[in-house]
């Protein structure tokens, strides 16, 4: 094989770069002029992430202002369960809603066949990413875990607490397990086609496995994740996959020996000699604060040059440790660019 030319591949397949690469979680959105004007333009969230020509363009308007590294699909984790056959909507300010799903028989009556079918204009939106991509620019992939979507699919919206998903895995393991399951099917199946279209990464967002309990981290984190990776391994060994576990804490090392991940996305929560740690088993990816993303300033300067610091003697991709917030000024995100790549 052709060793690969485009410096996230690189970092991924343990290449340690003088300069690194750099994408940010959640770098189409809001804090974007023009990601709201197209917004406007259209009406729903929604109805962009379905319209393949628009849901390109939504993708690639981070990288013609800041040059990043890689671009991610625009879409949302939560289309999965639409796709299984779950009623979702956006509250204009509010964010997701779902009618929520809290019994054995309602998660056995999902749907993943005929999935690729209805996620098709997502599938034509990475083809027309693909095709517009510059040569060095990777283009990623990526869905929730199930344990993420879970919250959302049982609680019916974001929580605060996680009471009715917490009370449904305690309290019938086995029924919740079968949502679970479902969910690994469903993630699978929606990574493999994202990688048939022309994903060339996939990321795996489990944004809330730092509330599951130490006990149930095994049967709800790492072994959904672990099999999710071997079956989308099987059609597609040689694509990395990154795995983005929240707020895990202590429970890193585990998350990245035994799930299998090509590379640990690590959120701000994680000290930077940990994470060097972390970073002698494979690549690492993040983690600067996205507060601080907002804040600007020295305190953007010195936590980037902290975090450069410490990883850029290993594979090493620089991003945030959780998502651009909305309220995000684009000087700060064009500094932070000049900051990587100057460093
Ligand atoms: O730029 C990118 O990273 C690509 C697109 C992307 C979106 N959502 C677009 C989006 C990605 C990777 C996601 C993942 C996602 N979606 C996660 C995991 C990562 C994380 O941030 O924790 C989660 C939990 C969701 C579910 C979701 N989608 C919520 C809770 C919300 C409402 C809160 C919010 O941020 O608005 C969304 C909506 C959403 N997803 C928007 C975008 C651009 C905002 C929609 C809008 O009003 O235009």
């Amino acid at each position: 094989m052709v060793s690969p030319s485009k410096p996230i591949l690189r970092v991924l397949k343990g290449e340690t770069l003088k300069h690194p690469p750099f994408w940010l979680m959640r770098q189409a959105g809001r804090y974007l002029p023009e990601y709201r004007a197209l917004r406007e333009r259209l009406g729903g969230f929604l109805d962009l992430c379905y319209a393949p020509e628009l849901a390109a363009e939504a993708t690639l308007q981070p990288l013609r202002r800041f040059g990043m590294d890689a671009a991610i699909l625009f879409s949302d984790i939560l289309l999965v369960p639409q796709a299984m056959g779950q009623k979702l909507w956006f509250e204009p300010t509010e964010g997701p809603a779902l009618t929520p799903i809290r019994t054995r028989q309602a998660a056995a009556a999902l749907q993943v066949a005929g999935l690729t079918e209805r996620l098709r204009p997502v599938y034509r939106a990475i083809g027309l990413v693909a095709a517009a991509l510059p040569p060095e620019t990777t283009l990623i992939g990526f869905a929730g875990a199930p344990w993420t979507v879970a919250t959302y699919m049982v609680e019916g919206r974001s929580s605060r607490d996680f009471a009715k998903v917490k009370e449904w895995a305690s309290s019938d393991a086995a029924g919740f397990d079968v949502l679970i399951e479902q969910l690994v099917e469903a993630t699978s199946v929606h990574l493999s086609a994202q990688i048939a279209a022309g994903a060339e990464v996939v990321q795996l967002f489990d944004t809330w496995a730092g509330i599951v309990p130490p006990d149930d981290f095994d049967r709800l984190v790492i072994a959904p994740t672990r099999r999710i990776i071997e079956r989308v391994r099987r059609g597609h060994p040689d694509t990395p996959i990154i795995g983005f576990p929240r707020g895990i804490g202590s429970l890193y090392q585990r998350y990245f020996i035994e799930t299998g991940v090509t590379a640990l996305s690590l959120d701000a929560t994680v000290p930077l000699d940990l994470a060097r740690v972390l970073q002698s088993r494979g690549p690492v990816q993040g983690n600067l604060d996205p507060v601080v993303l907002v804040a600007g300033g020295s305190a953007l300067d010195e936590a980037a040059g902290k975090i450069l610091a410490a990883l850029r003697d290993g594979p090493f991709i620089f991003n945030l440790g959780h998502g651009v917030l909305p309220e995000t000024p684009l000087e700060h995100v064009a500094r932070l660019s000049t900051l990587i790549r100057t460093a």
